[in-house]
């Protein structure tokens, strides 16, 4: 089988166009959203005081293999190298099959924070014995999202010390399947306040989502052959062997140096914040979410894990909040942001999360190689060169 996206980089912008037009069956009117996605009369419909709209570079990152399957990665970033480092890491993994992922249920949590509880202890006896006709009153508020298989699922609560004070939370899960979800759940969250009110004696406070998303995460592994690493750092004069040692040694670095971990998670989020923003996703939720969950056992830490397999080839992992969707929010209100999501070809916000995790996961590996062997400058810069240079 040919690949319409060979020496992409190497095609006009038209010439990609055509390749993108073909691959995802596009429409005229859909091939014109690349120029002119918004407009000022949408973008005022969407916020406040609009004087225009703003524009950021739209790429394509090719060869990535995710499950098996050829995937079109849409980036939006103004940061040069990012798209070609992905598209790259994606390439050097291909001949071990891409990237094997798998997301967890779309559950998100919502927070609601009772005060002036007078006895704390029985409101929580209490909160949890009703906890079936709690989830029962928070289903009652979106019949559409139980309709389609998701709704609140579960109640847990606990007592929080804030200095002197003891504040009694409330965590509210609720499955919203293809929705990001805030709006399902701080529906939830204000329409279960009231009753939770009444059994505790406190006053309800905070109602809302939490952006740290441990029950909706995306995980995603590749293996990079250290044969593939030596070819690809020829100039360097590094065995794979060594190479592979190198990554893992700057993985080892950021897991145990804040000040690198910082960084490291960074390169992550040029990837994740990039198909983010291209597929209309809140891409701060996400960027709170993923640095919260870096931190989830106090110790600010690596979301991505690298090791060596029997053969010594280079194993790459990654687990990630995944809080995105493909319905409703900011998404309906952006044309190229559904056309970005139409060309990744997924049909679940499950799998949008899946593929984010893998790029994710390619832009680390991409820059701990150029890291480890000829360094960032010279590397990833030096990419981005010969991709404009070899243009037609
Ligand atoms: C630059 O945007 C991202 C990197 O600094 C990431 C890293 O150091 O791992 C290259």
């Amino acid at each position: 089988m040919t690949n319409a996206f060979e020496k992409f980089y190497k095609k006009s912008i038209s010439g990609r166009r055509a390749v993108i037009k073909k691959s995802a069956n596009l429409s005229p009117s859909e091939l014109k959203l690349f120029e002119n996605a918004l407009g000022s009369q949408n973008a005022d419909q969407i916020i406040e005081n609009v004087v225009g709209t703003y524009e950021l570079p739209l790429g394509i990152a090719t060869n990535f293999v995710v499950n098996g399957r050829q995937v079109v990665v849409p980036m939006a970033v103004e940061e040069p190298s990012v798209v070609a480092a992905a598209s790259n890491a994606a390439k050097l993994c291909k001949a071990t099959g891409g990237f094997k992922t798998k997301a967890s249920k779309p559950e998100m949590i919502g927070q609601i924070q009772l005060v002036k509880v007078k006895n704390p202890a029985s409101a929580l006896k209490k909160i949890i014995k009703e906890k079936k006709n709690l989830v029962k009153i928070a289903n009652s508020r979106d019949p559409l999202l139980v309709k389609y298989g998701g709704g609140a699922r579960d109640i847990e609560a606990k007592t929080i010390f804030a200095g002197r004070k003891k504040m009694v939370i409330i965590y509210l899960t609720v499955d919203v399947r293809d929705a990001m979800g805030a709006n399902a759940v701080n529906t939830m969250c204000e329409a279960i306040a009231p009753e939770l009110e009444r059994m505790s004696g406190g006053i309800a406070r905070l109602r809302i989502i939490s952006n740290l998303a441990v029950k909706r995460t995306a995980k995603a592994k590749a293996v990079w052959k250290k044969k593939d690493l030596e070819k690809s750092a020829k100039g360097t004069g590094m065995t794979g062997q060594e190479i592979v040692d190198a990554i893992i040694e700057s993985y080892e670095l950021a897991e145990n140096d804040i000040y690198r971990c910082a960084t490291h998670n960074k390169g992550i989020m040029n990837g994740v914040d990039a198909i983010a923003v291209a597929c209309g996703q809140d891409w701060r939720a996400i960027e709170a979410g993923a640095h919260a969950f870096a931190a989830k056992t106090g110790q600010y830490k690596s979301l991505t894990k690298y090791s060596k397999d029997k053969q010594g080839n280079l194993v790459g992992e990654i687990e990630i909040p995944v809080a995105v969707g493909i319905v409703g929010g900011a998404i309906k209100a952006q044309p190229l942001a559904q056309l970005c999501v139409k060309l990744t070809g997924v049909k679940t916000a499950q799998e949008l999360g899946e593929i984010i995790a893998a790029v994710g996961l390619a832009q680390n590996f991409a820059a701990l190689r150029a890291l480890s062997t000829e360094g960032i400058q010279r590397g990833h810069m030096r990419l981005h060169a010969r991709m404009q240079g070899e243009k037609k």
